[in-house]
């Protein structure tokens, strides 16, 4: 028996390849460092459904059916409306993308469905924080790309260029990541011929866990931390001998650097340059990466790719309880596209478990 799967190869897939050893991730054949800062979130998400590059016509036709199926619906206010206000941003996406269940999202998946599914989140998102802070809700601008309508439906105001290419470059490296806990979650449900919405309502779930999508806020709690006792190596040390897991290092398949985090901490430097929080970030990496050596020997531990994003989400000033959402609003691409791959050549997902109870004696 293998604990926690590592190691176990569940399927086969032609949308993404990460080799752990060398830190690379490739989508659809493209090295993520050849996308980033070089295509937009439409064109990589074309990419990730389609398995090609799209043409200008192709990128107009889905930056199009992307804007058509930004407007929440009539029934999902209600049901934004109607949430307790102290549900935490996760499970309000959870349960509003549940909600969209209906008849239309049937087995097969389609990508006209993921399109939907991509197109509404960052509205949910929005609608949500924005009632929470007694704000009125901005509607989506008709001329601006999913990312830039995205940080104007959240502030209200159209974002400075800087702050959409930071965000769009996390994005896109977060779009997609092969067999990952939330993926294998959405393909696991798409397994038995349940519907899209069923399979990312599993993923969203998932994703919500502080050791997948939920550790850009725990890096965020260690970088206050850090920042306040103003000591990186007494804090961390403190962790360590506490065994505590530090936020944003570690990975399961990456035993180098993760590519994502190398990228998001180059985009930063071009970007702001000088930064609290990045020098900040640089100066833990450093002392988190000569601590993790001294007391886990061997094992070695990284930053992943939460670690820069939480410094990106920090520097455009997102507040920290849609950082998790964020990633979920570029990971919907990913999981989409596997429930698609998984539809077309399915086995339904059934490992075996061994027993370790006692068998008692037949007298009841
Ligand atoms: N801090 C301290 N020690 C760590 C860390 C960490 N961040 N990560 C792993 N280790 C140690 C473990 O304690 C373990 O030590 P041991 O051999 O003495 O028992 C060893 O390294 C191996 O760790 P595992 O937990 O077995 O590694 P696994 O592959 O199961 O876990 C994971 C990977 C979950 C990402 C882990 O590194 C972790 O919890 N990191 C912190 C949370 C985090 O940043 N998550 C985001 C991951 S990226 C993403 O999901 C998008």
């Amino acid at each position: 028996m293998i604990k926690g799967l590592k190691g176990i190869v569940a399927t086969e897939t032609s949308i993404s390849h990460i080799d752990g050893d060398q830190g690379r991730l490739v989508y659809r054949g493209y090295d993520i460092s050849d996308l980033t800062n070089k295509c937009s979130f439409e064109e990589v998400a074309y990419l990730l459904w389609y398995g090609k590059l799209p043409t200008e016509r192709d990128l107009k036709n889905l930056k199009e059916e992307l804007r058509k199926n930004r407007t929440l619906d009539s029934f999902l206010v209600e049901i934004l409306n109607s949430l307790p206000a102290n549900m935490d941003m996760m499970s309000v996406l959870r349960t509003a993308i549940s909600a969209m269940g209906t008849v239309n999202y049937t087995w097969k998946p389609t990508i006209s469905q993921a399109i939907k599914l991509t197109a509404i989140i960052p509205t949910i998102i929005a609608y949500r924080k924005r009632t929470l802070d007694g704000e009125r809700f901005v509607s989506p601008h008709d001329d601006l790309d999913h990312v830039a309508n995205y940080l104007y439906m959240l502030n209200g105001k159209v974002p400075q260029k800087p702050h959409v290419t930071s965000l769009e470059s996390y994005m896109i490296l977060t779009l997609e990541h092969g067999m990952n806990a939330s993926t294998f979650s959405a393909r696991v449900t798409a397994s038995t011929e349940s519907d899209l919405v069923s399979a990312i309502t599993s993923a969203i779930g998932t994703m919500k866990g502080p050791l997948h999508g939920g550790a850009p806020s725990g890096v965020i709690e260690l970088l206050n931390e850090i920042s306040i006792a103003g000591d990186a190596e007494k804090v961390i040390r403190h962790k360590l001998n506490q065994n505590e897991k530090l936020m944003g290092f570690g990975h399961r398949v990456y035993k180098t650097h993760d590519p994502r985090s190398i990228a998001l901490k180059e985009t930063l430097l071009n970007l702001v340059g000088q930064d609290k929080w990045l020098d900040l970030a640089i100066e833990v990496e450093k002392s988190a990466i000569k601590l993790l050596e001294e007391y886990k020997p061997g094992r070695s531990l990284y930053t992943n790719v939460e670690f820069y994003a939480a410094a990106i989400m920090q520097s455009i000033e997102l507040d920290a309880s849609l950082f998790t959402p964020t990633f979920t609003s570029s990971r919907i691409v990913g999981w989409t596209s596997h429930v698609i791959e998984q539809s077309e050549d399915n086995t339904i997902y059934r490992p075996q478990s061994t027993y370790v109870g006692k068998f008692m004696s037949s007298s009841v």
